[in-house]
């Protein structure tokens, strides 16, 4: 089969390699229809996760039809269509029973990691009973796919976390994927105002559509400044993090009210400064947290009733024989004005 494998640092090949069988019996292969390109995968590219090793088939997101199943799987059989998670889960140790599934003790985030990913004709999955949902008859397949990560991981680690409630003015820095996925989530509770902070005024305007109430770049604008005179010099109750930077945390915690959240979503190489010199007697909350996708079911009902729209976060679509240029487009997503690139394999 075909696949878009790392190669090393830098380096990345649309190879051919053979075709994955079940290996335990809790595992089933699932032929790929769509897939996509995550932040994540350039990060691995430049050589960022270690545990990446070259000849691994990137990707973690999915929808496909399932093609063989082991002797253990008992809730789905070939022919039915289904979404795989980002996160894997056996469903039974410690974490799993604590519904905190990214930090299962023998699944997590392994796909497209340890084990070979989605960016191919076929992916075998295991703990298949506990890492795939039954994809809901006469929802779109575009839609499906960006259930696989961003929208729970915008959801979980920016929404939940950050306690968003009615009324709440909420700053999102970072209108990626992510930002934007919080930005779609985060209008489940009625917030009052949804500031977006970014340094690409292409974003800024496209996340106007997406429910924007302001946008601020903060190249060019102080965009602290900005947002306490918004707020009347109070802050905002919720600040979500999605950038993955220390100027970007350092700007949510300036502009927290009292008693407010910080969101933590983005991926820290580096320190950040925690200035407790200002926060300690405001009455705010940090969270911080990697994507559990335990409300993936809660998210497939919003979709299926037409409540959420993520499909239009696809910007670009490909072919699964395109992989190469796909990623050249989502590298260049500036440039290019891309959000999230859909890969078709049927
Ligand atoms: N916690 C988790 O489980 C989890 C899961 C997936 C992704 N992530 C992380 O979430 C973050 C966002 O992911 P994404 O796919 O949307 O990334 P992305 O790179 O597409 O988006 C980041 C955005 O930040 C903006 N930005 C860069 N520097 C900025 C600055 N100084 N001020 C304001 N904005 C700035 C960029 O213009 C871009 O629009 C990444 O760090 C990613 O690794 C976390
Ligand atoms: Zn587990």
């Amino acid at each position: 089969m075909r696949a878009l494998a790392f190669e090393g640092p830098g380096k990345r090949a649309f190879i051919e390699k053979p075709k994955p069988v079940v290996q335990e019996a809790t595992d089933a292969v699932v032929r790929i229809t769509k897939t996509t390109i995550c932040g994540t995968d350039l990060h691995i590219l430049k050589g960022d996760v270690p545990t990446v090793t070259p000849g691994r088939i990137l990707g973690h997101e999915g929808v496909g039809v399932i093609d063989s199943v082991g002797d253990a799987v008992t809730s789905f059989k070939p022919g039915d269509r289904v979404l795989i998670s980002c996160i894997t889960s056996d469903g039974r140790c410690e974490a799993c029973r604590k519904a905190m599934y990214s930090h299962c003790e023998r699944g997590g985030w392994i796909l497209g990691n340890r084990i070979d990913g989605t960016q191919a004709e076929f992916v075998r999955i295991p703990f298949a009973d506990t890492s795939l949902y039954r994809a809901p008859a006469g929802v779109d397949e575009e839609a499906l796919v960006l259930l696989s990560d961003i929208l729970p991981t915008g959801y979980e680690c920016g929404v939940l976390n950050g306690k968003v409630k009615p009324g709440d003015t909420v700053a999102i820095v970072g209108a990626g994927p992510i930002g934007l996925a919080s930005l779609l989530t985060a209008q489940f509770y009625a917030p009052a105002e949804l500031i977006m902070i970014d340094v690409d005024d292409k974003r800024l305007e496209r996340s106007k559509q997406f429910g924007a109430t302001h946008i601020l770049n903060s190249r060019r604008d102080d965009a602290a400044k900005q947002v306490l005179e918004l707020t009347g010099n109070r802050g905002v109750e919720v600040a979500i993090e999605a950038v993955g930077i220390p100027a970007t945390f350092d700007l949510c915690q300036n502009i927290l009210a009292p008693g407010g959240h910080l969101a933590n979503v983005g991926v820290h190489g580096k320190s950040a400064e925690l200035r407790l010199e200002k926060l300690w007697d405001r009455n705010i909350t940090i969270t911080t947290r990697l994507v559990d996708t335990e409300t993936t079911p809660l998210l497939l009902k919003t979709i299926a009733s037409g409540k959420l729209h993520p499909e239009k976060l696809i910007t670009h679509r490909f072919r699964l024989d395109e992989v190469m240029k796909a990623y050249d487009v989502f590298e260049n997503a500036a440039r290019e004005g891309a959000l999230k690139v859909l890969i078709s394999a049927d």
